[in-house]
């Protein structure tokens, strides 16, 4: 039997219309653009400040676009799978809202939990749905409302974090192109250090909960820099070397837009000029599982078939990885 592989065959995104720039964020904490642009490398975020919409109409409004730019029939959909830590209820998933929104009929759907690095996992797992021979057309989405569990009172996490959701369509072809390979990693031991104290089983919401600030994001800055610095380096390293990749067959680096000091880090370690690394972080700012998507979804087209991509994160857990593509197709699907 011929080898299947898992090539992705279309992009599609979404970010929130509201622009929160570094001046406004000036106006809620003691900070200013300076500290934020040499520091992180924030410019603006976009937040969905509509009430009672949730991640599931980011994700939503992506996967449309996706479904229309490859001409996608709802009945053809196998399996539905949204990386998130912002679901829009605990349960059930935001996948399966998805499913009801999109109006799919024949598809199975489930969220995957691995923070930042979700889109990440949930590409190799989806390219092992399609390696399997079972399914032939995959949504993979990372979709995240930062801002749901941002606190605005908080300069040291506040200025990160914004809104936004990317899509893939992932399909069976038995060409040399896609998700060839990958090294993906956890180690419980991140926990104290990036974590969302309350909301869950362990402590479940109470009026001291959210006088406390406990639903929103806890991150110990310096130590999560430094995992994240030599984690991403050494994993996007070791899949190149693995593969007979180097700085002159890599064509881009996606890395998770967390800190530009951390993209520097990674394109240093590869050897590779910053114009083969794709950067949006100034415009998105960390919107976690749609960091990855959200930069193919700006750089579509630039990219060519057979182009050698590597995708790279690192999140709470700790988790981290990356994922080895062979780009499948030539420029922007309209
Ligand atoms: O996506 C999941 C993975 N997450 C990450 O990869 C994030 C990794 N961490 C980071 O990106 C950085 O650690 C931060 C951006 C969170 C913080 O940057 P840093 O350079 O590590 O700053 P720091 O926490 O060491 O703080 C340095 C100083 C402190 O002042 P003192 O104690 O030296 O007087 C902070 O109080 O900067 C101060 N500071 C600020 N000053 C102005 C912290 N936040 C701000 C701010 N504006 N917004």
């Amino acid at each position: 039997m011929e080898k299947i592989n898992a090539v992705i065959t279309g992009v599609g995104g979404y970010v929130p219309e509201y622009i929160l720039n570094n001046e406004e964020i000036s106006k809620m904490v003691d900070t200013n653009d300076e500290w934020i642009m040499t520091r992180i490398g924030v410019k603006e975020r976009r937040i969905l400040n509509e009430e009672g919409l949730g991640t599931s109409y980011m994700a939503r409004k992506a996967a449309k676009q996706l479904m229309q730019r490859t001409g996608s029939n709802p009945d053809d959909i196998d399996l539905v799978v949204v990386a998130t830590s912002t679901p829009d209820y605990n349960f059930p998933s935001t996948a399966s809202i998805l499913c009801d929104k999109l109006g799919l009929k024949n598809a199975f759907a489930f969220d995957l939990q691995a923070a930042c690095s979700g889109f990440l996992f949930a590409l190799e797992t989806v390219a092992n749905f399609i390696r399997s021979g079972r399914y032939k057309k995959i949504i993979v989405v990372g979709a995240d409302k930062m801002s749901s569990i941002t606190n605005y009172t908080d300069r040291s996490t506040c200025p990160i974090f914004g809104d936004g959701a990317g899509a893939f369509m992932v399909e069976p072809t038995t060409e040399d192109y896609g998700v060839i390979d990958s090294i993906l990693r956890t180690d419980g031991k991140g926990l104290p250090f990036l974590h969302l104290k309350a909301g869950g089983s362990v402590c479940p919401p109470s009026y001291f909960t959210v006088d406390n600030h406990m639903h929103s994001i806890y991150q110990e800055g310096r130590t999560v820099f430094k995992y994240a610095v030599s984690n991403m380096s050494d994993v996007s390293a070791a899949i190149a070397e693995k593969n007979g990749l180097n700085k002159d067959n890599i064509s881009w680096v996606i890395p998770h837009q967390a800190n530009m000091r951390i993209i520097d880090a990674v394109a240093h370690r590869m050897e590779l000029p910053i114009d083969k690394v794709m950067v949006n972080i100034n415009k998105y700012g960390n919107t976690s599982a749609a960091t990855l998507p959200l930069c193919i979804w700006d750089f579509e087209e630039k990219l060519k078939k057979g182009d050698n991509l590597i995708f790279t994160a690192f999140g709470a857990g700790f988790t981290w990885g990356a994922v080895y593509v062979k780009w499948g197709y030539d420029g922007k699907k309209h």
